[in-house]
């Protein structure tokens, strides 16, 4: 089991790189099974999740072959169309791939994924909008079992704006007999790159980034040469641990307007963030407002950078009142920074933080999911004290040597063995 062991306290300055969006390249990958052929795809991030995608592609007959950040993806007819439940057990998005076996091959037996620590996670609105389409499906003995001789295009409407949901549909919709217009679909970044992804294989499909998607089915669709975009949550993380340690960072290879309304959200708490078509810069600020903030789909602000931003609050001036509104259990990470002598309140969806600098000494404390791992570092780098981070193969799940990375920004911070 490996530890982050940080001594934190002192400002981090220079420039670092993003790398590929975790969770562009998962539906992104899963996508080529819409088409038999060779893949390649770049800036696909070196991630636990990935290893866990390249899995449930080989198990399914895919070839998978990794040069750096670059992965090849070579389709074949599949043996089984089986995702099982050891393989998903360990990621929930491997549902993905049931769209596109369903539209492709006319059948697929998925796992259920489960739940995980931030939720129940459920995928009923994967599961309507494929019986809308013409599905058989069942679910029997933890199994997702899906049958349908030709998929036809329908209206969708989704009650929510679920990002796994759209991605599911939008993948199953390319293949569809006729027309598929979904509506309230998410409008992250992630799916608009897997709706450029999906053209570039041929499919017809256009409103990616607004409410309403449309797309004309097709027969076929043919391989694809297509680079994944950078993980805003990543850079948004980055730009937060220059904030937090009152440094002077800039992230390159990134996307600013991704992270748009974190960069509002810092401007409002004092900080002054220049940016330019890749790259955002934090400079050096020693006090700062606490804000209130509302996580919401995109481009509201990101669940996904919420724990991040909470470390960011335990140090402002003033209280800071912090409601998650898409996961109903993400508030995972407030005990272990209330062990840090954070003074945070939760009470269900809603978590009160009253900010003193200076207020956090180091501990001993415990990752119980990605987001969480990456709040706990945050909080190690904002007090001289040692913090030691355990569990951080929850931190491995999403960000690609994270520590190296704020190693070279001047931050004492190592990753051991233990
Ligand atoms: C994606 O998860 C991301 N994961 C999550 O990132 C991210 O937090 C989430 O979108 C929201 O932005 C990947 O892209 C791999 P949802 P997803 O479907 O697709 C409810 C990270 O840290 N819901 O938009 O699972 C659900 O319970 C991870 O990188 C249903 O009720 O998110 C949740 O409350 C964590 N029924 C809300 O919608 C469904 O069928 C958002 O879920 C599906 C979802």
């Amino acid at each position: 089991m490996d530890i982050i062991i940080i001594k934190g306290g002192k400002p981090l300055k220079g420039s670092v790189a993003v790398s590929g969006a975790k969770n562009a390249a998962l539906p992104l990958l899963f996508s080529s099974l819409l088409a038999e052929g060779e893949h390649r795809f770049d800036n696909v991030p070196l991630l636990k999740d990935i290893e866990s995608t390249e899995l449930l592609l080989n198990h399914l007959n895919c070839e998978t072959q990794r040069i750096g950040t670059q992965m090849k993806v070579t389709v074949n007819q599949p043996e089984s169309l089986v995702a099982p439940y050891d393989i998903v057990r360990k990621m929930r998005a491997s549902i993905l791939c049931l769209g596109p076996l369903l539209a492709r091959y006319g059948k697929a037996k998925v796992s259920l994924p489960g739940g995980c620590a931030i939720g129940s996670r459920p995928i009923n609105l994967h599961i309507e909008p494929l019986r809308q389409l013409g599905a058989q499906i069942e679910i029997e003995h933890g199994y997702v079992i899906a049958k349908a001789k030709k998929l036809v295009g329908d209206r969708i409407v989704f009650d929510f704006a679920t990002v796994g949901g759209t991605e599911n549909i939008m993948m199953a919709a390319t293949l569809c007999k006729g027309t598929t217009i979904l509506e309230n679909v998410a409008k992250e970044p992630e799916i608009s790159d897997l709706a450029r992804c999906l053209r570039s294989m041929g499919a017809q499909i256009e409103g990616e980034g607004t409410s309403v998607i449309t797309i004309e089915g097709v027969d076929e669709l043919k391989p694809t040469d297509h680079r994944v975009i950078p993980d805003r949550i990543e850079a948004g993380t980055l730009l937060l641990a220059g904030a937090i340690t009152g440094g002077d960072v800039k992230v390159i290879d990134c996307v600013p307007s991704d992270v748009d309304a974190l960069i509002n959200k810092m401007t409002a708490c004092g900080f002054e963030i220049d940016t330019g078509v890749d790259w955002m810069r934090v400079k050096p600020c020693d006090r700062w407002r606490a804000v209130d903030v509302n996580t919401a789909p995109y481009p509201g602000f990101p669940t996904d950078l919420q724990a991040q931003f909470m470390a960011l609050m335990t140090q402002a001036d003033g209280t800071s009142v912090i409601t998650e509104r898409i996961f109903e259990n993400r508030f995972m990470h407030v005990q272990e920074l209330v062990r840090m002598g954070a003074k945070i309140t939760p009470k269900s969806q809603v978590a009160v933080v009253r900010g003193e600098k200076a207020g956090l000494s180091g501990a001993q404390v415990m990752a119980t999911d990605l987001r969480a791992s990456a709040s706990l570092i945050l909080a190690g780098l904002a007090t001289a004290d040692e913090t030691v981070v355990s569990r951080i193969y929850h931190l491995d799940r999403g960000y690609e040597k994270l520590e190296v990375k704020l190693q070279s920004l001047g931050a004492q911070i190592e990753r051991c063995s233990v």
